[in-house]
C-alpha cells in the first residue's frame, strides 16, 4: 500500500481523458497532472524536441514524491518511452502497448485502423508493438494532425460542422479499408468517439488508448503493492499556460467540477 499520488502528462487537455478512466478505475489514488500548455500541440515536433518536452514534464512531475508516471500522451509515449524508463526508477507507463494488445483481443479481419498525430505514425510504434503481439495484423495508419487544436479549442461535438467535416475527410479512406478496430492513439480522441464512431459505423470497435492504459496502471500499481488504501483521492491539476481556460476545458473532460484552482507552472525553468 502506498499513499503518494501518482504523476500523469500530457501535451495539453488530453490525457484529462485517461484521469477520468483513472478517477472511475482507482477513486483512491491521488493524482498530479501536468498539461503542458504554453507547447500544445506536439504532434508535430521533432523527436529531439519531444524528448527535451518529456524530459521537462518528467522532472516537474518528479519534484513531487510520485510512485508512478502515466504518459498520457500518444505522441511521447510513442517517441520516448524507452528512454523515459531507462532515465528513471519508478513505472512509466504510456498508451500504446495497452491500446495494442486490445486492438489484437478484438480484431476479426485482422485489420486494425490506428489514427494519431503525425509523429506518432511517424514512429511505427503501433506496428511494431502489433507485430509483436501477432505479426498476422495489418495496421493501417492515418496522420489527423487537425484534430487536436480543434479539441483544444472545443470543437469537438456531434453537430458541429467544422469537426464533422474533417473527420469524414480524414476516416472516410480508412473506412473503406475493411478495418474492424479502430485505435484512437491520442488520448485527444476519446471526445471525439461520437462524431468518430458516427463516419466509421457500428462494424467498427473503437478503441480508446485512454481507458486501457488506465487498466493497465490499475494492474501495475496492485502488482507493484503500490495501490493507495485510500481514503478519496483527489486530483491537483497544473498548467505551463492559461491555467483558467484550462480549468474549463478540463471541467469537461472530467465531467466534474473542480473545486481548486489548476496552478501555473513555468516548464521551461
Ligand atoms: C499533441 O499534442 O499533438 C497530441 C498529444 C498526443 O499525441 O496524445
Amino acid at each position: 500500500m502506498d499513499q503518494r499520488p501518482v504523476g500523469v502528462f500530457d501535451s495539453g487537455v488530453g490525457g484529462l481523458s485517461a484521469v477520468r478512466e483513472l478517477r472511475k478505475l482507482l477513486p483512491s489514488e491521488n493524482i498530479i497532472y501536468f498539461g503542458d500548455t504554453s507547447r500544445v500541440p506536439y504532434g508535430g515536433r521533432s523527436p529531439e524536441i519531444l524528448l527535451k518536452y518529456a524530459r521537462q514534464d518528467v522532472h516537474f512531475l518528479r519534484s513531487f514524491d510520485i510512485k508512478a508516471i502515466l504518459v498520457a500522451c500518444g505522441t511521447v509515449s510513442t517517441t520516448c518511452l524507452p528512454i523515459l524508463r531507462r532515465e528513471n526508477d519508478l513505472p512509466i507507463l504510456g498508451v500504446v502497448e495497452p491500446a495494442c494488445r486490445r486492438a489484437v483481443q478484438v480484431t476479426k479481419t485482422r485489420r486494425v485502423g490506428l489514427i494519431a498525430t503525425a509523429a506518432s505514425v511517424r514512429s511505427g510504434a503501433y506496428e511494431k508493438c502489433i507485430g509483436g503481439l501477432d505479426p498476422a495484423v495489418e495496421v493501417i495508419a492515418k496522420a489527423c494532425p487537425l484534430f487536436v487544436p480543434l479539441v483544444e479549442n472545443g470543437r469537438y461535438r456531434p453537430g458541429d460542422t467544422v469537426i464533422e467535416t474533417v473527420a469524414r475527410e480524414y476516416l472516410e479512406p480508412l473506412r473503406q479499408t475493411g478495418i474492424d478496430t479502430l485505435i484512437l492513439g491520442c488520448t485527444h480522441y476519446p471526445l471525439l468517439m461520437d462524431v468518430i464512431g458516427s463516419v466509421m459505423g457500428p462494424a467498427v470497435t473503437l478503441i480508446n488508448a485512454s481507458e486501457e492504459a488506465a487498466w493497465d496502471l490499475k494492474r501495475a500499481l496492485r502488482d507493484g503493492g503500490l495501490l493507495s488504501p485510500g481514503p478519496g483521492g483527489e486530483a491537483t491539476l497544473y498548467a505551463s499556460d492559461q491555467p483558467s481556460d484550462f480549468r474549463t476545458v478540463a471541467q469537461q473532460f472530467l465531467r466534474e467540477e473542480l473545486h481548486k484552482p489548476v496552478l501555473p507552472v513555468d516548464i521551461d525553468r
